[in-house]
Order: structure tokens, then C-alpha cells, then sequence
């Protein structure tokens, strides 16, 4: 697996949300196969000494960026910090919701902060790399989301409907790009113990069904460019299969064909296996 990792998404991967949990754990899995890491998150000496350690381990070379993903220009300073490197893997990590409240009870400025994080941020950073790795006819996008994005439902209404936002984003690049050679995927993740859920509910250690981050991030890598959606964890593929019963290619490529016979586009089928 290592060696195709690299040829298919090598040189240089970026992280986003990189410094702990399941980013952390997908940095770890890139260096092993050898690709080159830009690290990003807000913890900048969290990502130092992450650095430090796949540089010794693993001979890569690595790149930090300590920014917060919802901060106005994030883009713009990505953009240039990255410019003279070629990224192949765009990885979206961060954007969990910490706490839980009726929409309501919540500033509106908190509900903004995770459009911003998993709609904007997204958008802006797919947008950007898609578009070089379109150019080169290679490339892959991971968005991670969340069970919580296969339904509405109180107490995370907004963090939900943001999670639906990377599926149905992710979705649709998928059957954009696979034609052009770059592959786009949701990785879809259920409870995981990372330190920032430990960290908003200690309790969560005792969740049923609980994921380590490197299994969540050895799954979704596995599956790339197989399809355009993977839920990681089997417990979670059997929610997922309840909440999402519909094949997903069949699907996606229906709605394709009415977009494109409404706006006289061209239309064409794409394969992809399910989840
Ligand atoms: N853990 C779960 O049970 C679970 C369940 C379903 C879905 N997911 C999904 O899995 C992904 C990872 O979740 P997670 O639990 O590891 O927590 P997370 O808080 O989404 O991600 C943690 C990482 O993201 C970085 N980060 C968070 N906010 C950031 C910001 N505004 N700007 C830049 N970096 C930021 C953190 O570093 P800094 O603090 O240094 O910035 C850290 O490296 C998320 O997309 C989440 O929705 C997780």
C-alpha cells in the first residue's frame, strides 16, 4: 500500500488539523509511505515536535503551518506558504464540534465558526489544490465528516448540517474529478477517541464502539479511489447503511445526469464502489 500511496499522491500531502488525534495518526500513516507532509493546525509546537518526529522516523521532509482554519485569509496564507510545493493529497481533518446545545441557546457567532471551519475551509482548500491536481491529471481530497451528517437532530443541528456539507461537497468532486484522474472521497467517522472529544465530554472514553484515530485513518487511505464515500469501523458502515440505504455511485451519477440534461452540460457515468 505504501509505495502506491506515493505514486498515486506523492510528493507532498497536506494535513489539515494535523497536531493530534486523527490527523495526527494520517500524518503518521503518510510518512511511512514516504510522502512529504505540510502540517497544519493552530498548536504550532504541537506540530513542531510532530515534524521533528516523521522527519527522524521517516527521512520526509515537512512543512508546519500554524493557523486556524476559520481565520479570514486562512486560504490566501495556505496559497503562498505552499506555492512552490507540489501537493497530491489534500487531507480536510479538523472540525469537530465540541459541546452540545440547542441552536438556539448557542451566539449566532459559534454556529458561523463551524460553517466557517467545515464549509469554507473545505471549499477554499479543495478548490485550490483541485485545481492544480486537475491540471496534472493526479491528486486526491479526503473530507472527513461524521455519522452525525446522515440525519438533523438536536443538541449538534449545526455541526451536522456542516458535516453534510463535506459529504455532499465531496460527492460531487468525486464525480467531477475521477474523469480528470484526481480522486475525491468523504471519509465518514463515528465515535473515536481523539483528545479533543476526551477533552469536551471525559465520559466518551467508555462510548460503545470506539475507534482508535489510526484505524479511522488506515481505513479511509485504504479505500481511496475506490469510491466516493468510506465509513470507517464496521459498526459505523451498519448505522450508515440504515441512515444512507441508497447505493451512493448510482445515485450520485443520477443526479448528474438531470444537472447536466437541465444546463445542457455533458454527461457521463463514473464508477465507484460502495461503502
Ligand atoms: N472524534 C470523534 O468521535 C469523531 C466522530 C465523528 C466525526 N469526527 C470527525 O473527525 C475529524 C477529526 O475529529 P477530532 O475528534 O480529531 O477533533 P478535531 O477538533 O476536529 O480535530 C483535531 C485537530 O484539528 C485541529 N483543529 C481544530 N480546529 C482547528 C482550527 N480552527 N484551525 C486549525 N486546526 C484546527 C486541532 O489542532 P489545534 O487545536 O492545534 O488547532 C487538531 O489537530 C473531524 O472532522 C470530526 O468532525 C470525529
Amino acid at each position: 500500500m505504501s509505495a502506491s500511496l506515493l505514486e498515486r499522491y506523492g510528493p507532498w500531502a497536506l494535513v489539515g488539523g494535523a497536531s493530534d488525534g486523527i490527523g495526527e495518526a494520517f500524518a503518521r500513516e503518510l510518512a511511512a509511505a514516504g510522502l512529504n507532509l505540510v502540517l497544519l493546525a493552530r498548536r504550532a509546537p504541537l506540530l513542531n515536535e510532530l515534524a521533528a518526529d516523521l522527519r527522524q522516523t521517516h527521512g520526509i521532509a515537512t512543512r508546519c503551518i500554524a493557523v486556524d482554519l476559520t481565520s479570514d485569509g486562512m486560504a490566501d496564507r495556505v496559497r503562498r506558504e505552499t506555492a512552490d510545493l507540489e501537493i497530491g493529497l489534500l487531507i480536510y481533518n479538523a472540525g469537530a464540534t465540541h459541546g452540545a446545545a440547542h441552536v438556539l441557546d448557542k451566539p449566532l457567532e459559534a454556529a458561523l465558526g463551524l460553517v466557517a471551519l467545515n464549509c469554507q475551509g473545505p471549499l477554499s482548500l479543495a478548490h485550490h489544490f483541485g485545481g492544480a491536481m486537475r491540471e496534472r491529471g493526479r491528486g486526491g481530497i479526503m473530507l472527513l465528516s461524521s455519522l452525525a451528517a446522515l440525519s438533523g437532530g438536536s443538541y449538534t443541528a449545526v455541526y451536522n448540517a456542516t458535516k453534510s456539507f463535506e459529504l455532499i461537497l465531496a460527492e460531487g468532486l468525486w464525480h467531477e474529478l475521477k474523469p480528470a484522474g484526481v480522486d475525491a472521497m468523504c471519509l465518514i467517522v463515528g465515535a473515536t477517541r481523539t483528545p479533543s472529544m476526551l477533552g469536551s465530554m471525559p465520559s466518551f472514553a467508555d462510548y460503545p464502539g470506539l475507534m482508535m484515530p489510526a484505524q479511522v485513518a488506515a481505513e479511509g487511505l485504504a479505500f481511496m479511489g475506490r469510491g466516493p464515500v468510506c465509513v470507517a469501523g464496521a459498526h459505523n458502515r451498519d448505522i450508515a447503511r440504515r441512515l444512507l440505504p441508497n447505493p451512493r455511485a448510482p445515485q450520485i451519477n443520477a443526479l448528474s445526469a438531470a444537472s447536466a440534461g437541465i444546463f445542457g452540460k455533458p454527461g457521463q457515468d463514473v464508477a465507484g464502489e460502495e461503502f
